[in-house]
């Protein structure tokens, strides 16, 4: 590959990764990195920002399903710096958010009611009562606010999905789509983290996304077998291959050059939206 090249792609921190995405990402633009619960999506996504903390850039997670405490306590054992990445707390147990565009201050814009709408998911529920202002469109202010005072290179959202599920919003996908709208034009290199999408519905990050990265987490018969697919990647050659994943004591790993076994291929190709 030409140094050219190699200088406008971002580096995910993960070599095998990187190879296959022809050289890293293509720079400031969000893309979408999904996957089932326990893929490794959040242990990708703190890679991600460790890597450019490394390199000196200004790094930026934002914290929704899990408090910073319990992210940096499951990832220390990995030996990495976590003390470089800024964690914006937007977790619903998050007492109060210190800028001076506060949550609190956006849902007053808003009506309450509007805020509390009735879902069938308990845990849904109880965590929108702790925080019902939180919505992809305060969390727009909140990034404006963040980007005013600080110029970061990289952003991980985790998760979009736990937002949407929290979010009062009377259109969900319109806060989604504007959100999105406004990283792009930020210039950040960014990894939203999603459940795996519904293969029936239009999601609209899937569809505004530059590119989608998918972690599978696999039982094949007494065995869990993780791989990685790379879904689409708009502007980029990349590799079409599932390849396999191990989480090791340094992060995650992909094995570029190989194959998954075949009873995990068996089960990716019976998934809806899996390898195309
Ligand atoms: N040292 C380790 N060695 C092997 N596997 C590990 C190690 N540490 C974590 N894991 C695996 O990685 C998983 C956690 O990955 P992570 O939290 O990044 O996934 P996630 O997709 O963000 O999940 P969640 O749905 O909980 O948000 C654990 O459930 C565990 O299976
Ligand atoms: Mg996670």
């Amino acid at each position: 590959m030409s140094a050219a090249v190699k200088e406008l792609r971002v580096s995910t921190g993960i070599s095998g990764l990187d190879k296959m995405l022809k050289g890293g990402l293509i720079p400031g633009r969000p893309y979408v990195l999904c996957g089932t619960t326990g893929s490794g999506r959040t242990t990708l996504g703190v890679q991600f920002l460790q890597e450019g903390a490394k390199q000196g850039e200004r790094v930026l997670l934002v914290a929704i399903d899990e408090p910073p405490a319990e992210i940096r306590g499951n990832v220390r054992y990995l030996g990495w710096d976590v003390g470089k990445i800024r964690i914006l707390d937007v977790h619903p147990t998050a007492k109060a958010y210190s800028k001076k565009v506060s949550m609190v201050e956006v849902a007053a814009q808003r009506s309450v009611g509007s805020l509390r709408e009735a879902r069938d998911d308990a845990r849904t529920e109880a965590m929108k009562q702790a925080s019902p202002d939180l919505s992809a469109q305060s969390l727009q202010l909140m990034l404006k606010q963040e980007f005013k005072e600080t110029r970061y290179s990289r952003v991980v959202i985790d998760s979009l999905t736990t937002l949407k599920r929290l979010s009062g919003d009377m259109d969900v996908d319109m806060g989604i789509m504007s959100l999105l709208r406004f990283l792009s034009e930020s210039s950040v290199t960014c990894l939203v983290i999603t459940d795996v999408p519904d293969a029936t519905a239009v999601e609209p990050e899937i569809f505004v996304s530059r590119g989608e990265i998918r972690l599978h987490r696999l039982m094949t018969g007494t065995k869990i077998e993780r791989c990685i697919t790379i879904e689409k990647m708009r502007g980029s050659q990349h590799d079409t291959v599932p390849r396999p994943v191990a989480i090791a004591k340094e992060g995650l790993e992909v094995a570029a050059g190989k194959k998954v076994p075949k009873a995990a291929l068996t089960m990716l190709q019976g998934v809806p939206g899996g390898p195309r």
